[in-house]
């Protein structure tokens, strides 16, 4: 499955693909503002473990961003459970020779609307430290609203920040 955007595709992930998800994301300037679960240094061998994990998904919520058909990024839904199972939590990174050309507000607009069309969720969330402004405009540009922040609740590199919340609820038939 493939959902194009201007310049660059959303699709699923191959055993080629290893090379260029290394080279993107072993980048410190990547890593700053995401989860610890994204490695830092990013080695082939973690490449290879993502794309060997992510191979025949059903549904599709783990997307690699490509430019040219090689991969620049990715964009994924984190489904969790219990009450929050129809609450997934968004996440994206780009590789910073990609940055600024609008490509992730576009992608995060275009997952968003696959999510709500095929997936049975009601609301979509997404974290984002508060030293990270640039992914919060990303989810405005995407239809998202900020639904409040987490004073001090996030530690990343040691240092201790603020969390702000983002979502959308899926549009009323
Ligand atoms: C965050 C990230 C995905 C942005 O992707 P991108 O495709 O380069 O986004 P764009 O630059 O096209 O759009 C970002 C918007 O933020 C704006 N922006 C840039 N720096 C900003 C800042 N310091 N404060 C506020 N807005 C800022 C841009 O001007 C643009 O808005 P505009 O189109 O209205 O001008 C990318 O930088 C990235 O991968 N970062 C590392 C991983 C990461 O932080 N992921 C998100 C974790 S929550």
């Amino acid at each position: 499955m493939e959902i194009n955007g201007t310049g660059f595709v959303l699709r699923g992930w191959y055993l080629e693909d290893a090379i260029s998800l290394q080279q993107h994301a072993n980048n410190p300037n990547v890593t700053a503002c995401v989860l610890d679960r994204f490695p830092n240094p990013y080695t082939l061998n973690d490449a290879v473990i993502w794309v060997n994990s992510k191979q025949n998904q059903n549904p599709m919520v783990n997307f690699a961003i490509a430019v040219d058909n090689k991969v620049v990024g990715g964009i994924g839904l984190d489904f969790r459970t219990d009450v929050y199972r129809k609450t997934p939590l968004i996440g994206y990174w780009l590789g910073e020779d990609y940055w600024g050309r609008g490509i992730m507000p576009e992608a995060v607009k275009l997952v968003t609307q696959y999510a709500f069309n095929e997936l049975d969720i009601i609301c979509i969330l997404a974290f984002v430290l508060s030293k990270n402004p640039k992914s919060m405009r990303v989810l405005e540009k995407a239809g998202y609203t900020k639904q409040g922040i987490i004073k001090q609740s996030v530690i990343k590199a040691d240092e201790i920040y603020d969390e702000h919340v983002y979502g959308i609820n899926k549009p009323a038939l």
